[in-house]
């Protein structure tokens, strides 16, 4: 059994891992003096790191350079913290996130959250790859996320309260930010770009969902499913950030298919539609 004496001093530890990766990557980005609460925080799901080459890249941060941060679980998949310049604004981005199927606990998947809080953020745009349940998707959608379930997955919020962050008890009654939403839709209508809107499910994952699941989900109300976001969502909301969250739609519907999903067929249809994308993202930022 967990004392609670055991419970604060894991709490101790986790808050100094957070001050000393806080730490490592402000003084990395001191020369820049960035205005913390104006930068944007960005992760880039499966498929779509390449937004980073299209800003203005200022500084690479290896996450094995970053203290506290955690390790891969895959040789070679380094992940990195990309400080990055976009219509003079400034952004911090994450390629490369850690998921719950991997084997990290939900503390070290929203991990890199929490030091980006601790650093000031106060703007997330969330991206991911998911699965298309609503009939009315295609392949390489791109869906702006509503509202979300996370009923499926341990709450990273479980544990001692992090107070200094935010309350024991979340509200999540308005999680997706009603401007941000507006800016992503007006930036796609100007793009010509076709926006589905939804809610994303998550999932723990590795397996993709068999037909009856999909079904379940569809059911429950959900639009599309992934295996990621709403961890990182949560702990964004304890924090006070204002969230945008978009997922690409790389698959669909198996349970009407005679065929399956691949993880090569995701990740080429999110390269593809990530173009779509990364063209909304930026615009978002530019009129941040
Ligand atoms: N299910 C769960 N996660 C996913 C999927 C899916 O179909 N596609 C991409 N990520």
């Amino acid at each position: 059994m967990k004392t609670a004496e055991l419970l604060r001093q894991e709490v101790r530890d986790y808050l100094s891992r957070i001050r000393d990766a806080a730490a490592k990557i402000r003084s990395e980005l001191s020369e820049y003096n960035p205005t913390w609460d104006k930068v944007i925080f960005i992760v880039l799901g499966s498929g779509l790191g390449s937004l980073a080459e299209r800003v203005n890249v200022l500084k690479m941060i290896n996450y094995s350079d970053i203290p506290g941060f955690p390790r891969p679980t895959v040789e070679g998949h380094e992940g990195k913290v990309i400080f990055a310049s976009h219509g003079g604004k400034h952004m911090l981005m994450l390629k490369g996130r850690f998921h719950y199927y991997e084997g990290y606990d939900m503390l070290d998947v929203t991990f890199p959250v929490r030091v980006v809080a601790s650093l000031g953020l106060k703007t997330f745009i969330v991206t991911n790859a998911a699965g298309g349940l609503n009939p009315s998707f295609e392949l390489g959608d791109i869906m702006l996320i509503r509202d979300h379930i996370g009923l499926f997955m341990p709450n990273p919020l479980r544990g001692p309260n992090l107070d200094e962050f935010g309350p024991r008890f979340l509200d999540m009654h308005k999680v997706y930010d009603d401007h941000l939403i507006k800016l992503a839709k007006e930036s796609a209508s100007e793009l010509g770009v076709a926006l589905k809107e939804g809610v994303y499910v998550s999932v723990p994952g590795p397996t993709y969902e068999t037909p009856a699941e999909i079904k379940l989900l569809r059911t429950l109300g959900a639009d599309a499913v992934g295996m990621s976001t709403v961890p990182e969502v949560i702990v964004a909301r304890h924090s006070g950030m204002r969230v945008l969250g978009f997922s690409v739609i790389t698959d669909v519907a198996t349970e009407v298919l005679d065929k399956g999903v691949s993880h090569e067929e995701v990740l080429e249809i999110a390269n593809r539609a990530s173009e779509k994308l990364q063209g909304i993202v930026l615009k978002v930022i530019e009129s941040l």
